[in-house]
């Protein structure tokens, strides 16, 4: 997969993409990053935000330059890609949506920052627009980071075991049951039976139940989701 990401504020990446599985996937060769500073594409003095239409506070986002940006990306590379707009008036991003896009070959993201973007970059740019949730962040950054994260490691050959993704939360719609570690016992604490039981039927059924039960106690909205 080819990942670019278009922001004002490319350093805020590289520590990211630098550590964990952001970074055994790239050596690995399965995702390459492409980081691009949206004001590099501005003309009038590096101008990248004006006032709104209407009155308001804050800046919005102009479009020339992210318009620029992305048609300049796009005639380098000779591809189109999936075009992702980070905004918090977009859908809810979510496992199953890191799933869909984690089987494209080249995803764009385009961070904003101020007040939000100027409503030609969504009506001519051809963009999803997602949202990390309902809460209204600085820019796009870091919702744009989440997405990376979460799609990545999704990459069929990232993580090592390829059913590490099939036990974890919201896979079937259920959290992740309980997990232990070695000591057995810590501070009086012990880890359940079963678990040492080695009968992986048994075992099995108690990671169920406890999925089940934690979804139930943490995530109401999930069990219940018809
Ligand atoms: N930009 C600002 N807030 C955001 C959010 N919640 N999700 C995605 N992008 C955003």
């Amino acid at each position: 997969m080819r990942l670019d990401v278009l922001t004002l504020f490319p350093e805020v990446f590289t520590n990211v993409l630098e550590h964990s599985m952001l970074r055994i996937a790239k050596e690995k060769g399965l995702v390459q990053y492409h980081l691009f500073n949206i004001r590099d594409y501005a003309d009038n003095r590096r101008c990248v935000d004006d006032r709104p239409y209407g009155g308001g506070p804050g800046m919005v986002m102009k479009p020339e330059p992210v318009f620029q940006a992305v048609e300049a990306v796009e005639a380098e590379v000779g591809m189109r890609p999936k075009k992702i707009l980070l905004t918090p008036q977009g859908s809810r991003f979510s496992q199953s949506v890191a799933g869909m896009l984690a089987a494209e070959p080249y995803l764009m993201l385009i961070c904003g920052h101020y007040e939000g973007f100027d409503e030609r970059i969504r009506m001519g740019l051809d963009v999803m627009e997602i949202s990390i949730g309902d809460y209204v962040l600085s820019g796009g950054e870091i919702p744009a980071m989440v997405v990376i994260d979460a799609v990545v490691r999704l990459i069929p050959g990232v993580l090592g075991d390829i059913d590490s993704a099939k036990n974890e939360s919201f896979f079937e719609g259920l959290l992740e049951h309980p997990q232990y570690t070695r000591p057995a016992e810590f501070r009086g604490m012990k880890v359940p039976d079963v678990l040492m039981s080695g009968h992986h039927q048994k075992i099995k059924e108690w990671q169920k139940i406890h999925a089940i039960k934690k979804t139930a106690e943490n995530r109401p909205d999930l069990v219940n989701k018809p």
